[in-house]
């Protein structure tokens, strides 16, 4: 087996990280039981935010960015793990401070991966990857909430509808029988929009005068947010009664005003989304659901590259330009 491998190493030079690939040991992975044969990563705004140094992601440069990996096991100290295996790796402390999926080989502790479900290639699991896992987290949080009612025949709202959550979930609920109304910042997106299943477009600006604060109309049964501050607080207004909106993301800012009024007049409820640190068995739940009955054609709305593209990609993700998911083969 070969001993070295290529990298993207994000590297810390007085107040700039510059990005550089590079030919790094096997040796030198931390430890972990699982040595994996790195096929295909993915693109995520996390990724970006610790490549480009950004506070509260990674402490320690040099570092090799990747929150997902998909690949085959090499050498396994765990007995639930042969080497040939198929396995997916996401979130927990990968890419963060333990070398991530930008590199050929990761060694990771083997509670941080799960067996390919059977359905799922592992270029289809990173087509979607931790993205994808988020929304379908959402999805499945939004379902649990309706226990008794469900999401078919719903209206839902999505916002940053573009990008790597948002168009999953723009195709997720559109499948899943919801009427979809997608929010974005990119005019120009309207047809990709209505190809990944959305039946309604609303530019932000639209949004704001749809409603109304501290309490408007209600129109839509569920939310997907991705994008916190003013369209969060958008968003709760519009609800109606028993409804719910997912959030999992910050791109428009950490913190966001709302009202006790959606909460006691509506019974609306804010359901958060953490995709790293869940259970092992909540992310296999998830990626079990992706390989069957969610399963969705990601082919249209993902680019794929190599490691040499991804510092154009990563200034277009941190710009909010980005468009359906970016897969990187390895
Ligand atoms: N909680 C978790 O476990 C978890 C997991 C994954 C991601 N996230 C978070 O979710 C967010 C989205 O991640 P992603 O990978 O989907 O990123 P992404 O691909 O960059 O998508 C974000 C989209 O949001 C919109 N947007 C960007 N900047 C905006 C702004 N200033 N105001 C309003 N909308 C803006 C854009 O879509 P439009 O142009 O269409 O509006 C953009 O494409 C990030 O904050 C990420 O950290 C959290």
């Amino acid at each position: 087996m070969t001993q070295t491998y290529k990298a993207l190493e994000s590297a810390k030079i007085e107040e700039s990280n510059q990005l550089n690939i590079v030919e790094r040991n096997i040796k030198d992975l931390p430890k972990g039981d699982l040595l994996i044969k790195v096929q295909y990563s993915s693109l995520n705004y996390k990724d970006a935010m610790s490549a480009k140094g950004m506070p509260g992601v990674t402490r320690n440069y040099p570092h090799t960015p990747g929150i997902d990996a998909a690949g085959i096991v090499k050498e396994s100290q765990d007995k639930n793990f042969r080497e040939g295996d198929s396995v997916i790796v996401t979130g927990y402390d990968l890419g963060m401070n333990t070398p991530g999926g930008f590199g050929e080989y990761i060694r990771v502790p083997s509670s941080w991966a799960i067996a390919l479900p059977k359905g799922l290639s592992a270029k289809e699991a990173m087509s979607l990857g931790t993205a994808g896992l988020t929304a379908g987290l959402s999805v499945h949080a939004l379902a649990s909430y309706r226990e008794y009612i469900g999401l078919s025949d719903t209206k839902s709202i999505v916002t940053g509808a573009t990008g790597g959550v948002g168009s999953v979930a723009v195709m997720l609920l559109s499948k899943l029988g919801s009427e979809v109304t997608a929010v974005t910042g990119k005019n120009d997106q309207l047809d990709f929009l209505s190809s990944i299943g959305a039946s309604h477009v609303l530019s932000r600006e639209e949004l704001a005068e749809t409603t109304r604060k501290p309490i408007g109309k209600s129109i839509w049964d569920v939310g997907i947010d991705v994008v916190s501050g003013d369209i969060l607080s958008l968003l709760l207004t519009s609800l109606k009664p028993g409804g719910a909106v997912a959030c999992s993301g910050l791109v428009g800012g950490h913190s966001f005003e709302s009202s006790i009024l959606p909460f006691i007049l509506r019974g609306n409820a804010l359901l958060g989304i953490d995709s790293v640190e869940i259970s092992l068995e909540a992310k296999t739940h998830i990626w079990e659901h992706f390989s069957s009955d969610w399963k969705i054609n990601l082919d249209h709305s993902t680019k794929e590259i190599v490691l040499e593209d991804l510092p154009d990609e990563i200034e277009t993700i941190l710009g909010g330009g980005q468009v359906g998911r970016v897969l990187v083969q390895l």
